[in-house]
């Protein structure tokens, strides 16, 4: 049944728009003294080793944040992104390490926040289990993703992030998604939540669309960025990124970012990028 792997696909052109959008929510929760939680309910295994055979097989990385490594005058938000890769990776070498949302995260929590992961895959929530074993900030579940938004939701702290980001291989995962979100918000209508989704035909992210906006849920920030052309035959083509209740400003950071983002993943010149309201405030 789980038979997506991360590994396979770690530090491609989808990781580097979700990573960099990630970090600048972030920075905008770091903005205040007081703590803030984050629900990562896909984490995947943390982060991950380019050299191993999943990830070499078709080295989607080479196409994803290799690129951005080498095009020239990134704007602030992709800086820091790069900053936090090379801080992984051992000065003057090639990157050997990349980060997954978990890494990411918890390099940029203070000792009053806390981060809880859930994943599914047992090798995965092993493998996750290590990397963050005896941190007091994180904790790990082998948990479903949508239970965990009820277990979790909402939390003490009363600020933070969910990210949700699931593989979408199961059919129904889009209706999961919009269902476990409806849930979620009630529990806890202030958070922010990022919620990824693959762009494979126009038709299927209309609907999805068509899913997020029956909740009723307002504020939602929806950034897209395709490095191919749409296209109503099922292929990957780009990826997008839900945000409900942004931090202020970010529509307008990311309208300057992603024309640079797009220049330097899509070099065909194919594809893409757009940040608008699905629903306004
Ligand atoms: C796209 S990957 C996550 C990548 C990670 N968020 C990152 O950015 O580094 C999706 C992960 O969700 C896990 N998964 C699939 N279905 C799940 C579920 N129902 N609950 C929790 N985890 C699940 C998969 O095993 C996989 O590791």
């Amino acid at each position: 049944m789980l038979s997506y792997r991360h590994i396979y696909h770690a530090g491609n052109f989808a990781d580097v728009f979700k990573h960099v959008v990630l970090l600048q929510i972030l920075r905008a929760l770091l903005r205040k003294e007081t703590a803030f939680f984050v629900l990562d309910t896909h984490a995947g295994i943390g982060r991950y080793e380019l050299a191993q055979a999943e990830a070499q097989k078709n080295r989607e990385f080479d196409t994803g944040v290799m690129r951005v490594l080498d095009c020239a005058d990134p704007p602030a938000a992709v800086a820091d992104y790069i900053a936090q890769i090379r801080a992984l990776n051992p000065v003057g070498h090639e990157l050997t390490t990349y980060p997954g949302s978990p890494y990411l995260i918890r390099a940029l929590l203070r000792s009053q926040d806390r981060l809880v992961l859930s994943e599914l895959h047992p090798a995965d929530v092993i493998e996750l289990k290590r990397v963050f074993a005896g941190d007091k900030l994180v904790a790990v579940h082998q948990q479903d993703a949508y239970q965990g938004l009820k277990a979790y939701l909402p939390p003490a702290e009363r600020r933070g992030l969910v990210l949700i980001d699931p593989p979408y291989e199961r059919k129904d995962e889009y209706e999961r998604v919009a269902d476990s979100l409806a849930t979620a918000y009630q529990r806890w209508p202030t958070g922010t939540y990022v919620i990824w989704y693959p762009i494979l035909s126009r038709s299927l992210v209309m609907r999805f669309h068509h899913a997020i906006v029956g909740t009723g849920i307002r504020k939602i920030l929806c950034a897209e960025l395709c490095i191919d052309a749409d296209t109503d035959r099922t292929a990957f083509v780009g990826s997008g990124l839900l945000v409900i209740n942004p931090p202020w400003q970010l529509k307008e950071e990311l309208s300057t970012q992603l024309p640079w983002l797009w220049r330097c993943l899509a070099q065909s010149g194919q594809g893409r990028q757009t940040v608008e309201w699905l629903v306004p405030e």
